[in-house]
């Protein structure tokens, strides 16, 4: 928004209402232009949606993300230029335009096409919400109803995140911490642990934002030391907030490592 200039008017009063300087229009549109072009030239690898994982032919595990988080970052790095592989669980979002979606189902196949996609990957951003536990033998046939208890042991999934913080090369490695409670002090962990540049913390289990909702209110952690809250606003918002930062996050890191 170019706001008027203030001074004497036509109508002979004197307040805002003139017409903007044409250079600061010129200028206005000018960064606004650079904007959507930031990213030109990067290979941004995203992942999103939940993961599910078979109890047996006609049942599964699987847990509440919409994949509309990660849907709005393929958007926007598009949208700025990018070429983005968006690597999705099962999701009811349209693909975004000009961003190649590939389909998987389970935390095993989404490791598969992470690690086959991560060669030209400038940027790595995981979103998807994967399932932590799965039954690593599942039956061929429809496991019975009985009238005694059952019970199910499960295995981890292999950490994909993890995996990618070992291989990182040059990397910007972003990941996603949904938590019912200590988002920061979680989020940081999971950055250390995991070797991430950033973790989006995101406060799950509230009404209107995080899993399913069009809105967000996340809070970024970065490896600088930083903190830096988003206040609330459309995921589509938030995920060019995300860009931005992850943007000047690497300025920052190549300035520390004297590039
Ligand atoms: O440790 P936790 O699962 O809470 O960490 C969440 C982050 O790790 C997310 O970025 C998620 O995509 C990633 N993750 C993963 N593989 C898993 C579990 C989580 O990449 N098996």
């Amino acid at each position: 928004m170019v706001e008027p200039g203030s001074g004497y008017l036509a109508c002979g009063m004197t307040g805002p209402g003139r017409l903007a300087d044409p250079e600061e229009i010129v200028a206005a549109i000018d960064s606004e232009a650079r904007k959507r072009h930031d990213l030109e030239g990067e290979t941004v690898l995203i992942t999103a949606g939940p993961t599910q994982e078979p109890l047996d032919p006609v049942r599964y595990l699987t847990n509440r993300s919409s994949g509309k988080m990660g849907y709005a970052l393929a958007e926007a790095a598009a949208a700025r230029g990018a070429k983005v592989v968006l690597i999705s669980g099962p999701v009811h979002l349209a693909p975004p335009r000009g961003v190649e979606v590939i389909s998987v189902r389970t935390a095993v196949e989404m490791r598969a096409k992470v690690m086959e996609n991560l060669g030209p990957a400038h940027i790595v951003i995981k979103s998807a919400a994967v399932a932590d536990f799965h039954l690593s033998k599942v039956p061929d046939q429809k496991v019975k109803k009985t009238a005694a208890r059952i019970s199910l042991e499960l295995d981890p999934t292999p950490d994909i995140l993890a995996e990618l913080g070992r291989k990182k090369d040059d990397r910007l490695l972003i990941g996603f911490a949904a938590e019912t409670q200590n988002l920061v002090q979680e989020a940081r962990r999971k950055l250390e642990s995991k070797n991430c540049d950033m973790v989006v913390g995101n406060l799950v289990g509230g009404a209107d934002v995080g899993f399913e909702s069009d809105q967000n209110e996340v809070i970024l952690v970065l490896r600088t030391g930083e903190t830096i809250p988003l206040e609330r606003a459309s995921k589509r918002e938030i995920a060019d907030r995300i860009f931005d930062q992850v943007l000047k996050l690497r300025l920052a890191l190549h300035a520390a490592n004297g590039r």
